[in-house]
């Protein structure tokens, strides 16, 4: 014998508003997460050595930095296309990407591939003659 379930309507609009209500406050969660790191500043200082930038060129997991005639540009390694970590090529004349091959060249300003846009500067400050503080995202 088949048995059939059935389902009453107020059962049905019970477990509606719990599912909404669910969904509701997953969202407020969310967005009050988004809030509170508006309000507090959640990123973090990486200080750096700008003696350790060997051949004008210095990488970490966040950045890349580059120092040309005393001027200094952080880049974050986060491609602007969809997010994956940018990489040196192999003869360290260009950063690409391996995700869908955007290529940009040692300053960050992009040449080819579907990102459509140069790499993000990150702000920093000297600390002293020698250090560098940078600030990159949480
Ligand atoms: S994520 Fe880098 S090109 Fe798509």
């Amino acid at each position: 014998m088949n048995k059939k379930k059935l389902i009453t309507r107020n059962d049905f609009l019970k477990k509606l508003s719990v599912m909404l209500s669910g969904t509701a406050i997953i969202g407020l969660i969310i967005n009050y997460g988004k809030t509170l790191s508006r309000f507090f500043n959640l990123n973090k200082i990486i200080p750096v050595d700008i003696r350790h930038i060997n051949n004008h060129f210095y990488e970490n997991t966040h950045f890349f930095v580059s120092k040309n005639n005393n001027k200094i540009e952080v880049l974050s390694k986060k491609c602007p296309h969809l997010g994956c970590s940018l990489q040196l090529n192999g003869d360290k004349t260009a950063i690409i990407c391996p995700c869908h091959g955007s290529r940009f060249n040692l300053k960050g300003k992009f040449v080819s591939g579907p990102a459509k846009q140069d790499m993000k500067r990150y702000n920093y400050k000297m600390d002293s003659d020698t250090i560098i503080n940078i600030e990159v995202e949480g």
